[in-house]
């Protein structure tokens, strides 16, 4: 087929779309179309190979589950993901950064103290604590802010993927910043670990020799109103894979060294700085 005839296939296939009552929708959808298209075009796909990551595709769906989203693991080791995340953060300058939210966040953590530790479960990890600050951008504290955390074991998994050998809120709490919005975690050293590989996003990963690790990091996604939710992390300094992770969730701004405090704790500080909403 000529150039010509492609080029009209693809205007045929966009006006089908013209009277389309959702503005948002349709220019999604034709953006999609547009870049299908030239995607197909680019890498001369032949019949074989599309009916090849049809299948992937489907593969993929089938791998879903409650608990399994094969999907989003795609689209995080992609890089949609992050790019995602950073179209939707609109941050002003100094807010913290946010990245990706995972799979293995679950709602309902237990709401611990100031100071308490998450660990629940017999673990050889190193102890540490994890202190700082909620502020609004003006340095403001901003008193009853929420840090939602969880958190995989030494072991290498969250408590969610080990149900029966994990307690279920093992690594996971909920933390209230005080009236001056200083907050207090005590956890375990976060370790790198897999990412779920037994499928077909991992199959992916393999067939192009990357690995499927993520470096060690606490998740936090923090609340507090009249601000924007800030989904995060706080990795570890000495961590492998901080140049290499699976699924490009690394910002340097969320980088800390754990270092002994005046108490000789392993501590670190992760000041949080929160856009008004
Ligand atoms: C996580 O950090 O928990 C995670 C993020 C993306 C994919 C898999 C795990
Ligand atoms: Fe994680």
């Amino acid at each position: 087929m000529t150039e010509k005839a492609r080029a009209e296939l693809l205007a045929d296939v966009l006006s089908r779309y013209e009277d389309s009552p959702n503005p948002r929708l349709r220019e999604i959808t034709e953006a999609a179309i547009r870049h299908l298209h030239a995607f197909a075009e680019e890498v001369n796909l032949q019949r074989d190979e599309w009916l090849a990551g049809i299948q992937f595709l489907t593969a993929a769906g089938q791998k879903c589950d409650d608990t399994r989203q094969e999907f989003i693991l795609l689209s995080d080791t992609l890089g949609v993901s992050s790019l995602v995340e950073m179209l939707t953060h609109d941050g002003v300058e100094g807010s913290t950064e946010n990245t990706v939210l995972g799979p293995f966040y679950v709602p309902g953590s237990p709401q611990r103290a100031k100071g308490e530790s998450m660990l629940v479960d017999p673990d050889d990890g190193d102890r540490v604590v994890i202190r700082g600050t909620v502020t609004d951008i003006d340095h403001e504290p901003i008193a009853g802010a929420t840090l939602d955390c969880w958190q995989n074991a030494t072991a290498g998994f969250y408590a969610v993927q080990q149900p029966g050998e994990q307690s279920a809120e093992n690594l996971r709490g909920v933390y209230s910043t005080d009236a001056d919005g200083s907050y207090e975690i005590r956890t375990v050293r976060p370790v790198p670990y897999p990412i779920p590989s037994d499928g077909p996003a991992g199959d992916l990963l393999k067939a192009h020799g990357r690995n499927w690790m993520r470096p060690g990091h606490t998740h936090m996604w923090v609340r507090a109103d009249g601000y924007k939710e800030l989904i995060t992390h706080v990795f570890d300094n000495e961590t492998e894979y901080l140049r290499d992770d699976a699924v490009f969730g690394v910002r340097d701004s969320l980088i800390r060294r754990f270092e002994p405090d005046a108490a000789g704790e392993l501590a670190t500080t992760f000041d949080i700085v929160l856009d008004r909403a």
